[in-house]
């Protein structure tokens, strides 16, 4: 039975304050690809998620595996380079055990970022879209993150999904795209178990049930943030356009996934370090 080991998080979290101090109060995770925008962090301590008691690391390629606390846009960030996957064999508690270790060290805002096929016509490889809502059809099949005696001092038996993305955040995005000049689209992601692709019916079926790009992680991590009390601000960077029917010739491959990535960073990064210095504004406010 998964319970969050409470004394597995703190002595994770210590780790992490003795080596880089504090860390700050807003955390950032990098999704397939987008690891090199830690790569900008300023005053960067880089602790690689094997020297972390108790961290669970990801065997993609692609996922760099440390923790770097640094500066972004001049903003302190905890950056989680790289996560690991339900695919990969670790369960929802597993995987999300860092962001325990987050709530632990005070973090209040989780941005969270991932690669994602797109499931609509009108979209294309290299579109960032803004996270608005989600579909775990891993967690509502029953490998949900808060399965289990649930601790009262972490979150409630019961927390609400409404507004899991902060619409205020959301807006707040959207403005610092509009000012770039960058599109940005705005939509539901369904997370799928993986690590196979969809099939075309599962691609037809998850744009029925009203999603606009699949992946394989994010929404356990934002449950457990909700859980947490976090405010979730969610990007994806859609890098392939899933595929609808068997007689399209392209097949979806991690390599291309990992080189629009790549390619998508200097938009990414502006999205992320353009909205970065409101969501350290807000928390200022709030703590006046
Ligand atoms: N499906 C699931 N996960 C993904 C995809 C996809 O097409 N692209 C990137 N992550």
């Amino acid at each position: 039975m998964d319970v969050v080991d409470s004394a597995a998080v703190t002595a994770a979290a210590e780790h992490i304050r003795l080596r880089a101090g504090a860390p700050g109060r807003i955390a950032l995770i990098l999704g397939s690809g987008l690891n090199v925008l830690a790569e900008r962090a300023a005053d960067a301590v880089a602790i690689p998620y094997g020297e972390i008691p108790h961290f669970p690391h990801s065997t993609v390629p692609g996922h760099a595996g440390r923790l770097v606390a640094g500066r972004l846009a001049g903003v302190p960030v905890l950056i989680m380079q790289g996560r690991a996957h339900f695919y990969e064999g670790y369960s929802p508690a597993e995987a999300t055990f860092p962001i325990r270790v987050l709530q632990a060290l005070g973090v209040e805002v989780l941005c969270v970022t991932n690669a994602a096929g797109g499931l609509r016509g009108d979209w294309s490889a290299g579109d960032p879209m803004v996270i608005t809502d989600h579909i775990n059809l891993v967690g509502m099949a029953g490998h949900h993150p808060l399965r289990g005696p649930n601790d009262e001092a972490l979150g409630p038996r019961f927390p609400s999904m409404v507004r899991a993305y902060d619409p205020a955040l959301v807006e707040r995005l959207q403005q610092v795209a509009q000012e770039r000049g960058i599109t940005l689209r705005a939509g539901v992601y369904a997370m799928v178990a993986g690590p196979s692709f969809e099939t075309p019916a599962e691609v037809r079926m998850l744009s029925v049930l009203g999603a606009d790009a699949v992946g394989m992680s994010t929404a356990p991590e934002v449950t457990v943030a909700r859980h947490a009390g976090m405010r979730v601000l969610g990007l994806s960077l859609i890098t392939n356009v899933a595929i609808r029917t068997q007689d399209d010739p392209h097949e979806p491959t991690h390599e291309e996934v990992v080189e629009v990535g790549q390619r998508a960073v200097p938009v990414m990064a502006a999205l992320i370090e353009g909205v970065l210095p409101h969501l350290d504004a807000s928390l200022s406010a709030r703590q006046g």
